[in-house]
C-alpha cells in the first residue's frame, strides 16, 4: 500500500481488541445511561465499531472537533474548538473517544473544558496510545494499544486528511512527510 511503511496493527486485532473494550465498557456502566462522545475526526471508524458491540440500553452519542494540528506532524500547543457538543452534558456519564493519546495535551485540555459543565462522570477511551511521547499526564480509563513513536496513520488516523479509511494501523513512510 503507497504510504504505509509497515503494518503495525491488521484488521482482525483492530476487531478483537475493540470487542474486548466493548465488553469492558458494558460492563462498567451496566444499568446506567451513557453519553459516548467521539472527537472528530479520527474516533470515526473506532467509535462506529465500538458502538455496535456496546450492550446498553440507554446510550445516545454526540461528537465534538477540536484541533491542535495544522496539517503537519507537529503539534502546535494550543487547542480550538470547531465543533461543541449539540447536547448538555450536565449530571451525565460522558465516555470520549479518541483515536490516539499523542502528547495528551489535546485531552487533558478537553477534559478541563467538559468537566466545568458538571458530567456525572468523565472518562476516555482511545484505541491507540504513545505514551513515550507524553508530555501533559492524563488518565486514560481505556486504551487499545501503545504504539511506538512514529507517525501513525490509518483506522480513522491521518496524514494532511489521508488513509482515513485503511482498515488497519500502519506507519507513514518517511519519505511522504519529509518531502
Ligand atoms: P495530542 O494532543 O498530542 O495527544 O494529540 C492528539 C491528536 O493528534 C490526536 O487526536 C490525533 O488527531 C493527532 N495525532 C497524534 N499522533 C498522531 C499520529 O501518529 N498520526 C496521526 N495523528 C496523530
Ligand atoms: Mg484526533
Amino acid at each position: 500500500m503507497n504510504g504505509v511503511e509497515k503494518i503495525l496493527i491488521d484488521e482482525q486485532t483492530l476487531n478483537e481488541k475493540v470487542k474486548e473494550l466493548a465488553q469492558r465498557i458494558t460492563e462498567d456502566y451496566k444499568g446506567k445511561p451513557l453519553l459516548i462522545v467521539g472527537i472528530l475526526k479520527g474516533s470515526v471508524p473506532f467509535m462506529a465499531d465500538l458502538l455496535r458491540l456496546i450492550k446498553l440500553e440507554d446510550l445516545s452519542i454526540d461528537f465534538m472537533s477540536v484541533s491542535s494540528y495544522n496539517g503537519g506532524t507537529v503539534s502546535s500547543g494550543r487547542i480550538r474548538i470547531i465543533k461543541d457538543l449539540d447536547v448538555d452534558i450536565n449530571g451525565k456519564n460522558v465516555l470520549i473517544v479518541e483515536d490516539i493519546v499523542d502528547t495528551g495535551f489535546t485531552l487533558s485540555k478537553l477534559k478541563d473544558m467538559l468537566m466545568i459543565r458538571n458530567p456525572k462522570s468523565l472518562k476516555i477511551c482511545t484505541i491507540l496510545n504513545k505514551p513515550s511521547r507524553r508530555t501533559t499526564p492524563i488518565d486514560v480509563d481505556y486504551i487499545g494499544f501503545d504504539v511506538p513513536d512514529e507517525f501513525i496513520i490509518g483506522y480513522g488516523l491521518d496524514y494532511d486528511e489521508k488513509y482515513r479509511n485503511l482498515p488497519y494501523v500502519g506507519i507513514l513512510k518517511r519519505e511522504i512527510y519529509e518531502k
